[in-house]
């Protein structure tokens, strides 16, 4: 098209112009229009206000739904990590059905159990012991990058093995968990999932926050509403002790006076189940574990990065508390806490509500899970030294006051009277079973090894 001198001269009213000009010339002047210093403006605003929208749109909790395909984002708490703004993809026939088979119950008697933090440590053994003696069992997870996320995909591809299938989602989630009780009435939920480790809450206090609390308050909500409502035994902690200094800590003692923000946050579920017991009759089991170790286990953990470390060369630390204070931990193999775990699911009673309302009281517990023979951790230095014939590069340091104690010991005689809870295995016999899972997990290729 040619130019046309004449519009040049912009109109101060365009509805004016508009009146006056045939449609294509109309056209033509407002393709001019643009660039003069307000339609500029103007035209760069939208722009900028379009990816605004974009970004609002990508990142706020959504649970939009298809016949086939769901979408939804975790939502509660705001998290400063970009972990609460991943989204999950679920639902849909096929969805429905992976969730029906592998909650599906084979024994007689047996429980349908819904297992969170199932690509953890802990949940994915209690997941593979559950389904092993015929429970349904479906896993709950949603894969954070808390630490290395192929190690939760390996044991994800080993429970799938058993016939496990792990939901991707987060507890924050009420549109999937929702969802989820609609499929399968849980007998049993196996609450594992948390933002666990001491001092990472110096880096992200507000993961602990998102999982532990409002996460757990999520999850007690849909079980409250379910009907029927599923018993719950749930992960608390050691840490709950604290700077309790009386030794061995009994479900007794205070654990009023937490060292860590992760404490504080296991310490307020305890309180949260109490209040949801005492509210909605929901039957609640807390089990307070201490320091799990054992194959699949977690990098974070002191035995773990110890191993690695002492086979690099690199020097490790080893705290020492004031006055050269031994430290030491109630170091407990993970097959005495699965036995644990089993033995708070098969005495847990059922909840008495139904329908959101209380019907009657409801069973209310706290145990320890502990080995009750804590171990220094230079012992426990020593003990890999032997098993990987590697000297390791001790460097001592005193105990930093971010969250960690001094000493832990477990007295675990209420647990062996109601649960028959009894470990078995002494941290030499388990970090055997550690160290040859561990060398045969990182040799290359490796990556297949059983739980
Ligand atoms: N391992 C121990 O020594 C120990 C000691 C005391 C208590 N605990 C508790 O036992 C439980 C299991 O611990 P673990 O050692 O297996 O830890 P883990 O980190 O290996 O397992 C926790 C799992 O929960 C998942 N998860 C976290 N937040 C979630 C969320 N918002 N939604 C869905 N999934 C989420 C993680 O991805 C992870 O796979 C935790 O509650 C932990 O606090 C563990």
């Amino acid at each position: 098209m040619k130019e046309m001198p004449h519009l040049d001269n912009t109109p101060s009213t365009p509805g004016k112009f508009k009146m006056e000009k045939p449609a294509y010339i109309h056209h033509h002047h407002r393709l001019r229009w643009h660039s003069t210093p307000l339609a500029k403006l103007t035209f760069w605003s939208c722009i900028f206000l379009g990816l605004i929208f974009m970004f609002f749109l990508r990142s706020s909790p959504s649970s939009s739904s298809s016949s086939t395909t769901f979408s939804s984002s975790t939502a509660g708490i705001s998290d400063t990590t970009r972990r609460s703004l991943r989204t999950f993809s679920w639902g849909g026939p096929l969805w429905e059905k992976r969730v029906r088979n592998s909650a599906r119950v084979r024994a007689p008697n047996g429980f349908s159990v819904l297992v969170t933090g199932a690509s953890g440590f802990v949940g994915t053994h209690v997941s593979a012991a559950l389904k092993r003696r015929g429970d349904g069992v479906l896993g709950f997870d949603n894969f954070n990058d808390y630490y290395d996320p192929s190690l939760k995909r390996a044991r994800q591809a080993l429970l799938e093995r058993s016939g496990v299938f792990i939901v991707e989602g987060d507890i924050n989630d009420e549109a999937l968990l929702k969802k989820l009780f609609e499929v399968v009435a849980f007998t049993h939920v196996m609450h594992l999932a948390a933002q666990a480790g001491v001092r990472y809450a110096m880096q992200n206090p507000g993961s602990y926050v998102h999982s532990n609390i409002a996460g757990f308050v999520n999850l007690l909500e849909i079980c409250k509403s379910a009907n029927p409502q599923p018993a719950i035994v749930w992960a608390s902690s050691s840490s709950v002790y604290g700077l309790n200094t009386k030794v061995p800590f009994s479900e007794k003692d205070r654990t009023d006076q937490p060292a860590s923000l992760y404490a504080a946050t296991k310490k307020a579920g305890e309180e949260i189940a109490h209040t949801y017991n005492h509210i909605y009759g929901l039957s609640l089991t807390g089990l307070r574990f201490f320091t799990v170790y054992g194959p699949w286990g977690r990098p974070d953990m002191a035995y773990f990065f110890f191993t690695k470390d002492i086979l690099k060369g690199k020097s490790i630390p080893i705290f020492e508390a004031a006055n050269h204070g031994t430290v030491a931990r109630d170091f407990t193999y993970i097959d005495d806490i699965v036995k644990g775990c089993l033995g708070a699911l098969d005495t847990a009673e059922k909840s008495t509500g139904s329908g959101g309302k209380k019907r009657g009281p409801a069973q209310l517990r706290v145990f320890n899970l502990g080995n009750t023979s804590p171990v220094p951790v230079s012992d426990l230095v020593s003990i890999l030294e032997r098993l990987l014939k590697v000297k390791a590069k001790r460097m001592m340091m005193k105990l930093p006051r971010n969250g960690d104690v001094q000493y832990t010991h477990a007295n675990i005689s209420y647990a062996q009277r109601e649960l028959g809870y009894k470990p078995t295995t002494d941290l030499q016999t388990g970090l055997k079973k550690f160290v040859r899972w561990y060398l045969n997990y990182y040799k290359p290729g490796g990556k297949k090894s059983d739980v």
